[in-house]
């Protein structure tokens, strides 16, 4: 009986999992974010570049959430305003997901 509890919550864990990996996928698509910083963001934000240099794991998720609520408090607002909402998704999708405290962190290279 012991065993079955167990593997119960296993299946449940995992069909969690996958229910919010997969909900994070349908509100914005990370290769196309990782594309779209490039194009638009790296140009400044790149070492040596016109400001600082940034990358999904230059931040923390809650970061991340905090730097996408205030867009219009950020010096480049101005570059951020040509983007679509969809782009806009994308790229936070990108950023988010790889963030410094997520599960697979990553540089922008
Ligand atoms: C024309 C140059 C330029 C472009 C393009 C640009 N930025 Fe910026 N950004 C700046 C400058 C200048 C600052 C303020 C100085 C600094 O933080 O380096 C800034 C600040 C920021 C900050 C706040 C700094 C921090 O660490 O919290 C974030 C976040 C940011 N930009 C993200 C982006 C993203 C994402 C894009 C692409 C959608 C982008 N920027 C495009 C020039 C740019």
């Amino acid at each position: 009986m012991k065993k079955k509890i167990g593997s119960l919550f296993v299946i449940l864990i995992m069909f969690f999992a996958s229910l919010s990996l997969s909900l994070a996928q349908e509100n914005g698509n990370a290769r196309k974010g990782k594309f779209l910083f490039r194009k638009n963001c790296r140009a400044c934000h790149v070492s040596g570049g016109s400001a600082k240099e940034l990358g999904p794991n230059t931040k923390t998720q809650a970061q991340w959430d905090e730097a996408f609520k205030n867009i219009d408090k950020l010096k480049c607002k101005d570059q951020w305003a040509q983007l679509s909402e969809k782009d806009k998704t994308d790229i936070y999708a990108q950023l988010w997901g790889h963030a410094f405290d997520s599960p697979s962190p990553e540089k922008c290279e």
